[in-house]
């Protein structure tokens, strides 16, 4: 936490050195500005991940960064291992030692209603002698536990929750975690020694956002965040971990005590709300908004089943509430069994997850080649949908969980997260259940299936595939990529049926009389199919590059790419370096665009849709020019267009696209049920706020 006061200071301060970032060539001069750059770095960590509302765009915040460690790097004897630079350390982790927790780290008893709630609350007044009870309730974090020991101001360990009494030590992965704040002036308080309690989240956005660059890097996605932020907690190497944009919430001081070694809990420190008050004081991301404290069990109850009911407005998955005694004092007297303390609760919502059977595995040809398993399921009803057809990915994710057809399954649905296949019902198994058999041919075209080292998927390598060449077709007309409306599956496999489609290009070869004397085709359906063909010639060639669907080639990269070059042929003399040096290419996209333009039917094909007329070189930008040129927008909340529609029409005139509220934002649109960026804008004082009709009569629409 920072006074007004500092906050304003350390705002002054990063304006001054943004200016200046220079190495002041005198070593005591650049001792000063390495303090003022770790300082500065700190408080803007914690602007972004406590408080969610950055005050500097993520640009300065790089800058600031690189001058801190190209300063560090030249003046070594300044070395911090605290340093913000330190978090990512290079070292790679190999395994993770043992560590016993300094209290155990116990499991906590569920309820699922009132009347669980009020049985659980009438021992608790029983084993206390009170006769009423002040409750804190705060969300139930569904991530990884962790445990965190600072020592003289000093996080020294981070740790897995294990078995409850040992934990692994994965210590350089939390450290890597820009929510926790690596020194702490816990002295000041009193406190030399303090172990706290936390769970390592990812938030919705930010997972939809990990599977998107999953997905088009050819990963299979993670099935929620908790698996991610628990698989990521146990990454071998630190930098992994930051990918994984995990933060840690912490909710419990399990042990404090000063320097004599005199415990803290239940003698200074006396409740739980204030304990978490200290938690959100001292810099950590906490509950600390979200708690609220109530006399009795009922109020308890009323605002557990009015929560439930709003659960989808947090920004992290919550699976519940947790009902604490606020009282440590009251909490001692209740204690606790070999499983979890008496003196707290989870109340959990009702679960995500359905049984049903597993009817059968239907094989899918991807524009690729790469197969994909799908799970034909007895139709079930998962929070309000039908479920009945699931992905299983790929052929490890069915041998890892030993699904079998004829079995009951658990499938689950995570916020807004596609279901997918918890584990199946062992118990439940008959004996007449069958293995999944994996093809070894293409249920397409029958040629043999081909799985490279490394890779998850088996692949149909023959480009004449029809499955394949029908996936690359509906990519192609996709709304996403050349948006050709009319083009749907249907009427694509109608044409290559009909021997009219065999290459992308035949697209825009189409003979509109022969298609005219099919039956069901009308003049009309016919020249509006003309139309969006013909209109798809003058797309971005962004979304050209995407349209061919090269793989690990998803939207964003496409964008990046796109705008590199002048026209797409110019790719066909790039070397895999220069893929590489765009932004977020690795080795491995570089590669795959490598192949796809060395491959000179590719070049051919380009060539012959340039020859019809589609657009393959770029079209002048419209950015400086545009009504909204130089302006910088962002959306929260549901839209009636769809969010990327609306994001497109910022850039068609000529404005730019931010991701989070800055200091560099200008209009903040806003939907219904607009999330935290409405009240971060609103802070800043210099965001435009506008509803959707404003927006859309900025833009002339
Ligand atoms: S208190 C001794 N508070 O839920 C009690 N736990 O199902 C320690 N969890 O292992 C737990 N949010 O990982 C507590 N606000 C919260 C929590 C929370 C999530 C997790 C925690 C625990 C698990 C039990």
């Amino acid at each position: 936490m920072y006074t007004a006061e500092q906050e304003a200071q350390l705002i002054r301060l990063t304006e001054t050195l943004l200016k200046d970032l220079s190495d002041p060539g005198q070593a005591s001069l650049a001792q000063q500005r390495i303090l003022q750059l770790r300082d500065v770095i700190h408080y803007h960590d914690w602007r972004y991940y406590i408080r969610s509302e950055a005050v500097i765009s993520d640009a300065d915040y790089d800058r600031l960064f690189a001058a801190l460690r190209a300063l560090e790097e030249r003046y070594p004897q300044f070395a911090d291992p605290d340093s913000p630079t330190q978090r990512i350390a290079s070292t790679l982790t190999k395994e993770f030692p043992a560590v016993t927790h300094l209290v155990p780290m116990l499991s906590l008893e569920n309820s699922y209603n009132a009347g669980d709630l009020r049985s659980w609350d009438q021992r608790v007044r029983e084993l206390t002698q009170t006769p009423v009870i002040t409750y804190c309730v705060e969300p139930k974090f569904d991530g990884a536990s962790i445990s965190l020991l600072y020592e003289n101001d000093r996080l020294v360990r981070g740790a897995t929750r294990g078995d409850g009494q040992q934990g692994e030590d994965v210590t350089p992965n939390v450290r890597v975690l820009r929510s926790l704040p690596l020194r702490i002036p816990l002295s000041r308080h009193g406190i030399q020694r303090m172990e706290i309690r936390g769970e390592v989240i990812i938030s919705k956005e930010d997972f939809r956002q990990l599977n998107e660059a999953r997905t088009a890097h050819g990963e299979p996605p993670f099935a929620n965040a908790r698996n991610a932020a628990s698989g990521g907690l146990r990454q071998q190497d630190p930098s992994l971990v930051a990918k994984r944009r995990m933060q840690a919430v912490v909710y419990q001081i399990s042990y404090a005590a000063d320097a004599a070694g005199n415990e803290l809990i239940g003698t200074k420190l006396t409740s739980h709300a204030s304990n978490v008050q200290l938690l959100h004081e001292l810099g950590f991301k906490t509950p600390y908004n979200d708690l609220r404290c109530f006399e009795g069990i009922d109020a308890v109850i009323d605002y557990c089943q009015q929560t439930e009911g709003r659960r989808d407005e947090f920004p992290y998955e919550i699976d519940g509430l947790v009902i604490k005694v606020d009282s440590l004092v009251l909490q001692e007297r209740c204690g606790a069994t070999s499983h979890h303390p008496r003196w707290a609760m989870a109340f959990k919502f009702a679960a995500r997850q359905a049984i049903t059977t597993l009817l059968r595995v239907d094989f899918q040809v991807g524009r690729t080649g790469a197969i994909s398993p799908v799970a034909k399921l007895e139709p079930v009803a998962l929070s309000g949908v039908t479920i009945s057809s699931i992905s299983l990915f790929n052929e490890d994710f069915i041998r890892e969980k030993d699904l079998r057809i004829g079995d009951r399954v658990v499938i689950e649905r995570a916020g807004d997260v596609i279901p997918y296949v918890v584990q199946a019902v062992t118990s439940a198994r008959t004996g007449k259940e069958k293995p999944i058999i994996f093809p070894e041919k293409c249920p397409s075209c029958q040629s043999r299936l081909h799985k490279e080292a490394g890779e998850a998927h088996w692949r149909c390598v023959n480009t004449q595939c029809p499955a394949q060449l029908f996936e690359r077709i509906k990519h192609f007309a996709s709304k996403d990529a050349m948006d050709i409306a009319g083009m749907g599956p249907a009427t694509i496999e109608e044409f290559m049926q009909e021997g009219w489609l065999h290459r992308i290009s035949d697209i825009y070869k189409l003979d509109y009389e022969r298609i005219a004397q099919r039956p069901g085709w009308r003049q009309k359906s016919v020249s509006n199919l003309k139309n969006a063909i013909e209109a798809s010639k003058q797309q971005p060639l962004y979304r050209l590059l995407y349209g061919l669907g090269i793989r690990y080639v998803g939207e964003t990269t496409a964008r990046k790419l796109a705008e590199q070059v002048s026209d797409l042929r110019d790719f066909f003399h790039w070397t895999p370096e220069q893929f590489q040096q765009v932004q977020d290419i690795g080795p491995k996209v570089a590669a795959s665009l490598y192949d796809f333009f060395q491959e000179p039917k590719n070049l051919e094909e380009l060539n012959e849709l340039a020859r019809l007329g589609v657009a393959i070189q770029q079209q002048p930008a419209a950015k400086t020019s545009g009504k909204l040129a130089g302006k910088t927008f962002l959306f929260t909340g549901t839209l009636s267009m769809k969010r990327k529609e609306a994001e497109e029409l910022v850039e068609k005139h000529g404005g730019t696209v931010l991701s989070s509220v800055t200091s560099k934002l200008n209009y903040l649109v806003v939907g219904e049920n607009p999330g935290s960026k409405l009240e971060q804008a609103r802070k800043l004082k210099t965001v435009h706020i506008l509803c959707e009709k404003e927006f859309l009569d900025l833009v002339g629409k």
